[in-house]
């Protein structure tokens, strides 16, 4: 894990003086997962595919790259509206180079699954973050579809699909709650032999079966289990990605632990795989109100009104835990606030994100002078005001977030270092959280601060 400090930061730092709550009118960015299978279906469809709420993030736009290396026209219009004029599988070109996906794991989980079902041989790279990632989670499964792809030592990226034939549809249980294995699986089924089933062990975000459905496919799903028939082709459709969810969490902690907020986050996505954040801060004593609740695209999204109250401590509940995967650094945030003893339990798949986010979120709160102890699987975090002083967020974008919120329970200013990786889910957020409320700076390694609010 990469490793910054104050004297040598990597990348920009956030500078935060305190902050007492969050006010007005957010709209977040659209959804990463959303915005990756948008990209990934269009550009195997037949006809004009168009997108709007795009997340125009890093993680995403590698992906778009990724198409247009792979011979797919990709027209980018207004901010956050796309263009794919797909030809079908048949008109995708091997990549020439090594697919480089950044940061992003659903980037590269997903498409080597779709490769090795199209018989696209290709390599696939990311960075520091994601060549330290696990793999075999979706190797092990594809090889027994039939797949012959090539890992790093350790099961880790580079990937390196090598053209096998045609897959055969397998029956596979999932042994961890995950969308990204899960969706590998299915988009490799989805050019494979037969039938290829999915067997989950708890609910996760369930986006590649809903929008694979808006481009024509059936998908059957049958509680735990997701099946999809090989051989079925993509027909174009247009699309709009509702805002972010995740992205939304930090702004949803914000204000839900700080008496005096009021807060709206207009059209947010509210797939039910993905409200966990929800109810787990109304379980807290969060005041969050759901209005106007409508349908885009098939799913579901909704304005959400927040009103700050003092929040208490819980054990979570662990059927929560993979409704909330990526929400998991913020509620560390919202359990720092409250009253009380909060347990984190369950929640091993943390450890393997973009870092590990156990011990990430564990040393920053405890420099910031939080009460944490981390376990294998979750925390125990008493709740108390923060002292200030300097988080590493080690390059992972959630943890960089969480950290400038926590800004809002801090007596003295906070340093977040290495944030640069904000870009890639969350592009313009220092101006967002300014205008919100925090007293935030953006400054780089070698700069002085700028104040944005
Ligand atoms: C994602 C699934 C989740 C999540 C990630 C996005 C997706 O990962 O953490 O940010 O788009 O399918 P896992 O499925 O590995 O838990």
């Amino acid at each position: 894990m990469k490793q910054a400090s104050a004297a040598h930061p990597a990348g920009k730092s956030y500078v935060l003086e305190p902050a007492s709550n969050l006010s007005g009118t957010v709209k977040v960015p659209g959804d990463k997962s959303m915005s990756h299978r948008s990209i990934m279906f269009g550009a195997i469809a037949h006809g004009v595919t168009e997108v709007s709420g795009f997340l125009e993030g890093e993680d995403s736009l590698h992906t778009l790259d990724a198409f247009r290396c792979m011979g797919v026209r990709i027209e980018r219009g207004g901010p956050g509206e796309v263009t794919l004029y797909g030809n079908g599988v048949a008109a995708l070109v091997p990549p020439a180079k090594a697919i480089y996906l950044g940061n992003s794991g659903t980037g590269m989980r997903l498409l080597t699954g779709l490769l090795a079902g199209m018989n696209i041989p290709a390599v696939l790279t990311g960075d520091e973050s994601l060549t330290g990632r696990p793999m075999r989670r979706i190797v092990n499964p594809l090889a027994q579809m039939g797949a012959s792809i090539g890992t790093g030592e350790g099961g880790t990226p580079p990937l390196s699909i090598a053209a096998s034939g045609r897959l055969e549809g397998i029956e596979y249980t999932c042994p961890m709650a995950s969308a990204q294995v899960k969706s590998a699986v299915l988009l490799a089924g989805l050019h494979a032999n037969g039938r290829t089933t999915v067997h989950e062990p708890a609910v996760t975000r369930d986006h590649t079966e809903r929008m694979l459905r808006g481009f024509g496919v059936e998908v059957s799903v049958d509680g735990l289990s997701a099946s999809i028939d090989g051989g079925q082709q993509l027909t174009a459709t247009s699309l709009t990605v509702p805002g972010d969810i995740s992205s939304s969490a930090f702004f949803l902690v914000g204000a839900s632990m700080t008496p005096g907020s009021n807060l709206t986050l207009t059209g947010v996505g509210m797939n039910p795989s993905r409200t966990g954040v929800i109810d787990i801060l109304r379980l807290m004593g969060a005041q969050i109100q759901v209005t106007n609740e409508r349908v885009t695209g098939g799913e579901p999204v909704a304005d959400l009104l927040v009103t700050g109250a003092a929040l208490q401590g819980i054990e979570v509940p662990e059927h929560l835990v993979s409704l909330a995967i990526d929400e998991f650094p913020a509620l560390f945030v919202a359990a720092a606030s409250a009253r009380g003893t909060t347990v984190i339990t369950g929640a091993e798949e943390l450890r393997v994100k973009e870092t590990d986010r156990i011990q990430v979120m564990a040393d920053g709160l405890r420099a910031l002078g939080g009460d944490i102890e981390d376990t294998p699987d979750g925390a125990i975090i008493q709740g108390k005001r923060l002292a200030g002083g300097v988080a590493d967020s080690c390059g992972d974008h959630r943890t960089a977030m969480s950290f400038a919120m926590a800004s809002l329970i801090a007596d003295g200013p906070i340093t977040v270092l290495d944030c640069d990786n904000v870009n890639t889910s969350f592009p313009g957020f220092a101006g967002i959280a300014g205008a919100a409320g925090l007293h935030i700076s953006e400054r780089e390694a070698d700069q002085i601060a700028e104040p944005v609010s």
